[in-house]
């Protein structure tokens, strides 16, 4: 049933003709063939149902935000709070006007300026090497999988145009709102971001936000039921920028994309879905990733609501 869905919904995007935009700001981006499509379900029992090019790798970008949200969680507790707030922010993701009104506070933990105070906070000191050293073996953790790895290329790409996001660290640093060298912050939010992963290992990534925390498969105790809930909620409000309001209309499931193409959403107590295609909508969100969940709610009867 599910392997027939996600064959069905594969041969129909092969046929769609506008497959939006891949990101070009971060160069070593720009390369990727926009005709790939893959898609994956990873479910509580232990199976993974995939089609299209869900082994290829890709980089999941701000994906890479949810996993960070996780460890600082785990980290800081509701302490958190105090460096990045959790509304929606109704502006594109690497959006600057908020921040000044509001005194260098990021608005949530996926835009960009709050992915970068969430590195700020879990620094504790420590040097990029060592956070990043964190961060990849939490995600081997979570996928069990140690093969997944950073894109260095990639990473070196946005360094190379780091212009934007300098902007946003320097003008919260401004505002005494993060402790520490923002060109180290800079280095590992990079990193966290060139992360490349397969929809398949993905999926499986997402597994403990489908059962409150817990990793059934592996029975690894990730997060607590309560911060589970929490991490989907933002991410249902704000993961997908000033398209999460749309997306939660048209899909109704928790979502994080990033501008790799690639989209993590999650069906709690059924199932968590990778679906990856470079080309982007206008507002920087996978096309027909967008799509496909959209046409995998339908069949699936998948939706919170
Ligand atoms: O910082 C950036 O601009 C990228 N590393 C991440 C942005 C991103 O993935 C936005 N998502 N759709």
């Amino acid at each position: 049933m599910m392997q027939q869905i996600l064959d069905d919904i594969t041969a129909q995007m092969a046929l769609e003709t506008d497959r939006g935009k891949v990101a070009d700001y971060i160069p070593q981006l720009a390369h990727v063939n926009p005709n790939q499509f893959g898609i994956s379900v990873a479910t509580p029992d232990g199976q993974v149902y995939s089609a299209g090019d869900a082994n290829t790798l890709f980089s999941i970008q701000s994906i890479s935000k949810v996993f960070t949200l996780t460890i600082g969680l785990s980290k800081l507790g509701s302490t958190l709070w105090n460096h990045v707030g959790r509304e929606p922010s109704g502006d594109p993701f690497n959006s600057i006007t908020i921040l000044e009104y509001e005194s260098g506070r990021p608005r949530n933990p996926f835009i960009n300026a709050g992915a970068i105070a969430v590195v700020d906070a879990i620094t504790m000191g420590r040097e990029p090497e060592e956070i990043l050293d964190e961060i990849i073996q939490f995600v081997h953790f979570i996928a069990d999988d140690a093969s997944i790895c950073f894109d260095y290329k990639v990473a070196r790409s946005e360094i190379d145009h780091e212009d934007r996001n300098a902007a946003l660290a320097h003008f919260m640093k401004s505002f005494g709102h993060l402790q520490y060298d923002v060109d180290k912050i800079l280095n590992t939010y990079f990193h966290q971001c060139s992360i490349a992963m397969s929809c398949e290992q993905l999926a499986r990534a997402g597994l403990f936000l489908v059962s409150n925390g817990i990793n059934q498969p592996t029975g690894a105790k990730v997060i607590s039921p309560q911060q589970s809930k929490r991490i989907n909620s933002l991410m249902m409000m704000c993961g997908h920028y000033d398209g999460s309001g749309e997306f939660a209309y048209q899909v109704g499931l928790p979502g994080k994309s990033g501008v790799g193409g690639g989209i993590l959403a999650i069906a709690p107590g059924k199932g968590a879905i990778a679906v990856w295609s470079p080309g982007l909508n206008s507002v920087g969100n996978s096309k027909l990733g967008t799509k496909a969940l959209e046409l995998l709610g339908e069949r699936t009867g998948w939706s919170v609501f």
